[in-house]
């Protein structure tokens, strides 16, 4: 079994729901707390073991490629005035190898992953969402890769939903369940309440073999008239195995004015710098 070194971020969308902020700034370099929402899911990414980060940008997007260079300027300013770096690196995890392709035509999540093709080439590859912030420890896609060293095949990170929220989701189809683990039977795109083959959602992380970049060639659309990747994914259950795992981690659907919020002060109640001060103004 091939390790999972490479890691996809679809970061090419508008983020028309976060407007006016995603005017001129990409909803990924908004901050929650004190960086920006990119760099949780690469740090989540670094730690589960991800070498290779391949993001898939758009127009107004280079920002999100500069982020991860280093600022000589200032480093350079911060030497200077004797002042301590960290700020500039909170992770100091390093980053790896980041590679840029772009999506050229919005036509959809399963198109922005077929634009990765030529890097992730025979490879299995991690996906993640950065909209879907997740917050575990150890984070979200290392409890995916562990469970990817025994499972092996395809697996999706999956949460139960609320049964009017179906249609803002994929939804697995459940086989046998043991644990947190759920076999995959079938999966559908953004169904409506009453055809959802159940509540369990799928969010923003998944470990994928490569053939399902076969299956987004063909450039079928689904659901909203995009090509998704639900249904490039649904092409592959029976030809290899499939699951559902449901990790220990709390979502933020950042990609959403309540969950911005909500995630700002979920995070700032965990910094230690400031949680009183916001516990103290929510409690008033
Ligand atoms: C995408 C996927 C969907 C998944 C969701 C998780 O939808 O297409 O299957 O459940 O992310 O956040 P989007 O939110 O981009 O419409």
């Amino acid at each position: 079994m091939k390790p999972v070194r490479k890691a996809i971020f679809p970061v090419a969308g508008l983020g028309t729901r976060l407007l006016p902020a995603t005017k001129t700034m990409p909803k990924e370099m908004l901050t929650i707390v004190d960086r920006p929402l990119i760099q949780y899911a690469v740090d989540e990414a670094r730690e589960a073991g991800v070498e290779q980060l391949i993001f898939v940008t758009g127009r107004g997007k280079a920002s999100l490629v500069d982020y991860f260079d280093m600022a000589y300027e200032l480093e350079r300013t911060l030497d200077d005035k004797g002042k301590d770096k960290h700020s500039l690196d909170p992770s100091r995890s390093g980053y790896g190898e980041l590679v840029s392709v772009r999506q050229q035509q919005p036509l959809g999540l399963g198109h922005a992953i077929w634009c990765a093709r030529h890097v992730t080439g025979d490879e299995p590859f991690a996906v993640l969402l950065p909209d879907d912030l997740m917050v575990g420890r150890p984070g979200a896609l290392k409890q995916m890769v562990d469970a990817y060293e025994k499972l092996g095949g395809n697996i999706v990170c999956a949460q139960e939903v609320p049964a009017d929220k179906t249609s803002s989701y994929g939804i697995v189809d459940p086989g046998m369940s043991d644990g947190h683990v759920t076999e995959v039977k079938g999966m559908v795109e953004k169904p409506d309440p009453a055809d959802a083959p159940s509540r369990l959602g799928i969010v923003g992380r998944y470990i994928l073999q490569p053939e399902v970049m076969e299956k987004l060639a063909a450039h079928e659309t689904g659901a909203g008239g995009e090509i998704q990747l639900t249904d490039a994914m649904a092409k592959l259950i029976g030809t290899q195995p499939f699951h559902a795992i449901k990790v220990d981690a709390v979502r933020h659907d950042c990609g959403d004015k309540t969950g911005f919020v909500l995630a700002n002060l979920a995070l700032g109640m965990e910094d230690p710098a400031i949680a009183e001060t916001i516990r103290a103004y929510l409690n008033r």
